[in-house]
C-alpha cells in the first residue's frame, strides 16, 4: 500500500515512521510512504500556501490551488482505490472500523490541514473523506495523518509478525475482542510489591485462561468504556 502525505512540514514525518512496526513494514516493501511538500505547488516568490479568510475572521486559511495542483500531479487520473483524505477537526471520527475500510485501498493521500482551516472547496470537490482523529483541536493535521497511517499500516497483511494478533485486540470486531477492550495482561514477576498476577493465568489450563480473559475484558470495558457495551 502507498501512503502519500501532503504537508507544509515535510520534516515532521522523519520521526513517526522511523521506528517499530511501520519502519519494518517499509523496509520489507509492504508499504511505502511518500511525503510531499505543499509549497512545491505554489507559483509565487514567497511560496504562499495560505491567505486571509473571506468575510474576515482570525487567522489564515490554506488556499485551494496548491492543494488541487498537488493532488492532480500525484494522481493525474484517480482510480477508485486511490482515496484523498482531508484531516480536520470537522471530519468524521476515525476508528478501527474506518481503518479496516481504508486498508482496502491501494493508495491513500492524506492532506494535512493547518492554520484556521482549509478552503472548503477541498472538502467539497477534492477529498473523498474528511476525517478527524478525535474531539479536540490539534495545531495541524500532521499528527492526525501519522495516527491514521500507523493504524492502517499495522492491519496490512505481513506487517505484524503474528498475523492473528491484530484480530484479537481492543476494538477489532470478530476476534475474541468482539469490539470490546483488549483483556489485561501480566508478565513476570508473578508477584510485585505484594500485587499478584491472577493465579489462573499461571496454571496452564487453556480453557480456564480463555474464560478468564473474556470476563476480564468485559469487566474492564464496563469500568472504562461502558459505551462500547451498548
Ligand atoms: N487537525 C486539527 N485537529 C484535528 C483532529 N482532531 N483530527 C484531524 N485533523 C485535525
Amino acid at each position: 500500500m502507498i501512503f502519500h502525505v501532503l504537508t507544509i512540514f515535510p520534516e515532521f514525518f522523519e520521526g513517526p515512521f522511523a521506528y517499530g512496526v511501520v519502519k519494518r513494514a517499509k523496509d520489507a516493501g509492504v508499504l511505502e510512504i511518500r511525503i510531499h511538500d505543499l509549497r512545491n505547488w505554489t507559483n509565487d516568490r514567497h511560496r504562499t500556501v495560505d491567505d486571509r479568510p473571506f468575510g474576515g475572521a482570525e487567522g489564515m486559511v490554506l488556499k485551494c490551488e496548491p492543494i488541487f495542483s498537488a493532488v492532480e500531479t500525484i494522481w493525474p487520473q484517480r482510480r477508485t482505490d486511490q482515496k484523498v483524505i482531508l484531516l480536520s477537526p470537522q471530519g468524521r471520527l476515525f476508528d478501527q472500523a474506518m481503518a479496516n475500510r481504508l486498508k482496502q485501498n491501494a493508495e491513500l493521500l492524506l492532506i494535512c490541514g493547518r492554520y484556521e482551516g482549509v478552503d472548503e472547496r477541498v472538502a467539497e470537490h477534492l477529498a473523498d473523506e474528511e476525517v478527524s482523529i478525535g474531539n479536540y483541536v490539534l495545531s495541524g493535521g500532521e499528527l492526525a495523518a501519522a495516527v491514521v497511517i500507523d493504524t492502517v499500516a499495522r492491519l496490512l497483511p505481513g506487517v505484524l509478525g503474528n498475523e492473528a494478533s491484530s484480530a484479537f485486540e481492543s476494538f477489532q470486531e470478530g476476534g475474541h475482542g468482539e469490539g470490546l477492550l483488549d483483556c489485561p495482561q501480566w508478565t513476570r514477576p508473578a508477584e510485585f510489591r505484594g500485587w499478584k498476577a491472577p493465579e489462573v493465568l499461571l496454571n496452564g489450563n487453556h480453557g480456564e485462561i480463555a474464560k478468564f480473559r473474556r470476563s476480564a475484558a468485559r469487566e474492564k470495558t464496563a469500568k472504562l468504556r461502558p459505551d462500547l457495551l451498548e
